[in-house]
């Protein structure tokens, strides 16, 4: 899938969403971006104080004393719960919908805002009562439930840091972020329900618990879903639904400073384990409501569904925190977008009248074959006519997807947001903005005003448009990864590398400017992470796990392009009984699959497992990545391989099984 650079189809806004946009056209977009560029202390300063409720107002914009430990509002204190909640409730939004919630059965319950408040208050004093406090890190391994954003609003509210573990990840993973993050409590369910089916999560809790590894955790508190039969350790277990029963619907916040960790998620890296990247209170705040406000156009009537789970950050700043903070009204979703059948994403956008939609490419890549012979669960089957704007995230989206998007689901009149972004950056980074920016399939466009977005070399010095090159934030941003959890070295080397001079922040993709527009198309990852699906994944992850693996003595894992999921998870495998061949090599790889999916979780499955007596390597040991870059795409290779020690093990793991 080769992003498009000679993409020349332009999409104007249409001319009644500018009308009413927050950004009605790319003069007020240019303006914003000269208001940041003439006074950027101003700029931020005057967003926050007219986007955030401050119980103390700061009196310092940035400090950059202590750079790149950039520090935002350190002075002022606020609350991300009361923002949410509370702050609607007092502008009279009481009573309206803040959640659409559809279970994967179809059940629909609407909750609030006074409900979600009183929810909120009620198990934040419960955590209060356990003798959880300010700063505790709290694990969170739900599902897609109101329970799961009532957790991580409830923390927040007594200043308690979360950290959100997927669903899908294993109890060797949810300990791994238990350990790291030094958890006094998981919050958790007794399973939760996807495409038909119960799965288990207090289970899988209670394995990872299992090792006496996790000594920390006083607490384990389990939100009844699926009824599933759970078993409950004395003294250390307790069901949500009860602690909360008696407790008060009010419940004073916990006043934080705006730098006051709201959260630490953890996401791959390059190498070795997954970074715990921690994030502010005000500074992410204000970035989750701008985004809300300038990239989705918030208005009061809209109805707001982003698919995403709360395991991964879409789900922290466009769910749980960025639509409640605005006051709108949103839809969440426990199921996935093929049960009962591919047209359940539509039929809820037609049954809610959703009117912004925001996805993953992948989701949407899949959805096009799905109805590519059955017409019953296209698009072109509902009645769509309540969507006016679009998005896309995760990774880069072909212009062959963003077309039958933009045709087929938006019905040519949506624009679509193409969000580029990451976890490290809190909220969106580069992206049209609906009512100003024109679009081009596969670029995410112009950076939003504030993020001075560029690319350079890898001795960081500019390239010039139409050049390729190494993209980089110049200037701090107020949703920025504050530090990676208990690794402050690790953060500086990864995002503020020495190569680069120490003060650009390394996204870690590439990307190239377009000569003329100066649109930006991100052409991926430039480290050794993989995006599979959106899922991001680190190759040495992969790797590691599968050399604890008794069969194995070696394993490279790269990348390849795919169709479907954007790339596909590769490896190659010396075993430690020689290399197997036939019926044999099948069902060793079916076990090594299964080794991945058990150790990391099902999204890390591998797609090829290639066999090799040994794996392409220089003189001096090192293993040749590039050239299984090119074996896993089935590629001939042409390259030089005459630093390699064992040609003939090319033949070998050409070999596809
Ligand atoms: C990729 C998800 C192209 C990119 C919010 C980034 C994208 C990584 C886009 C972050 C996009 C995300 N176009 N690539 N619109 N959005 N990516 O941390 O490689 O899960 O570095 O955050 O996804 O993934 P993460």
């Amino acid at each position: 899938m080769e992003p498009s650079m000679q993409e020349n189809r332009v999409f104007n806004p249409p001319a009644d969403f500018v009308k009413n946009a927050a950004i009605p056209g790319m003069e007020a977009y240019k303006q914003l971006c000269a208001e940041a560029e003439r006074d950027f202390d101003g700029f931020w300063g005057r967003l926050a104080r007219e986007n955030i409720y401050w119980k103390k107002p700061f009196t310092q914009v940035l400090d950059e004393s202590k750079a790149p430990f950039y520090k935002w509002f350190e002075d002022g204190t606020t609350n991300a719960s009361y923002n949410c909640l509370d702050r609607n409730i007092e502008k009279g939004l009481g009573s309206k919908t803040a959640i659409i919630f559809e279970a994967d059965d179809g059940a629909v319950t609407k909750v609030s805002y006074q409900e979600m408040h009183d929810r909120v208050c009620k198990m934040a004093n419960a955590l209060r009562k356990m003798g959880i406090q300010s700063g505790d890190r709290v694990i969170i391994y739900m599902a897609m439930t109101i329970e799961g954003i009532v957790a991580m609003q409830a923390c927040a509210r007594i200043g308690a840091i979360h950290s959100v573990v997927f669903g899908g990840f294993s109890a060797q993973a949810l300990r791994d972020r238990i350990i790291d993050v030094g958890a006094v409590a998981v919050i958790t369910a007794d399973g939760q329900f996807r495409g038909g089916k119960s799965l288990p999560l207090k289970a899988i809790c209670d394995e990872a618990l299992s090792t006496g590894e996790c000594g920390n955790v006083k607490h384990v508190i389990v939100s009844k879903r699926t009824g599933t039969e759970v078993s409950m350790t004395a003294g250390r277990d307790v069901w949500m639904q009860e602690i909360v029963a008696n407790e008060a619907t009010t419940c004073e916040p916990e006043w934080v400073s705006a730098e006051h960790p709201l959260f630490i998620l953890y996401t791959s890296g390059s190498t070795g384990k997954p970074k715990g990247v921690q994030h502010s209170t005000g500074g992410y705040l204000l970035w989750a409501i701008l985004t809300m406000k300038w990239t989705f156009d918030i208005k009061p009537e809209d109805v707001f569904w982003c698919t995403a789970d709360i395991g991964w950050v879409t789900g922290h700043s466009y769910i749980t925190y960025g639509p409640l903070a605005v006051g709108a009204t949103e839809i969440v979703f426990e199921g996935v977008p093929t049960y009962p059948n591919a047209g359940r994403f539509w039929d809820m956008i037609q049954k809610h009248k959703a009117t912004i939609f925001y996805t993953a490419p992948t989701a949407i890549r899949s959805l096009i074959k799905a109805s590519s012979n059955d017409e019953s669960v296209h698009p072109k089957s509902y009645d769509l006519s309540s969507l006016r704007l679009l998005g896309s995230v995760g990774e880069p989206i072909n212009p062959e997807a963003w077309m039958w998007y933009y045709e087929n689901v938006g019905g040519s009149r949506c624009p679509i947001a193409d969000t580029f972004w990451q976890t490290e950056t809190g909220g969106h980074m580069i992206s049209p903005l609906p009512g100003a920016t024109p679009m081009i399939p596969g670029s995410c466009t112009l950076p939003l005003p504030g993020i001075m977005a560029a690319i350079v070399d890898e001795a960081g010095h500019d390239v010039p448009n139409g050049n390729g090159g190494i993209l980089v934030v110049k200037r701090p941003w107020p949703s920025m990864i504050r530090t990676i959890w208990n690794d402050p070295d690790r953060f500086v080397k990864s995002y503020f590398p020495e190569e680069l001079g120490g003060n650009l922040y390394l996204a870690g993709d590439g990307a190239i400017r377009n000569k003329d527009t100066g649109y930006f198309t991100i052409t991926g990852r430039i480290d050794d992470v993989l995006n599979v699906s959106g899922h991001r994944m680190g190759t040495m992850e992969i790797e590691s796990c599968l050399v604890a693996n008794p069969l194995v003595a070696e394993a490279a894992v790269v990348g390849r392009p795919d169709d479907m999921t954007g790339e596909a998870i590769c490896v190659f495998v010396v075993l430690k009984g020689g290399r197997p061949t036939g019926d044999e090599a099948k069902k060793i790889a079916t076990e090594l699959r299964n080794w991945v999916g058990k150790e990391i979780g099902p999204i890390a499955k591998p797609k090829d497992v290639r066999f090799g007596d040994n794996l392409p390597k220089t003189r001096s040991g090192k293993i040749m990545r590039r050239l299984l870059r090119v074996i896993a795409k089935g590629e001939e290779v042409t390259q030089d391989t005459s630093t390699l020690e064992n040609p003939a093990i090319l033949d070998q793991l050409k070999e596809a099984l």
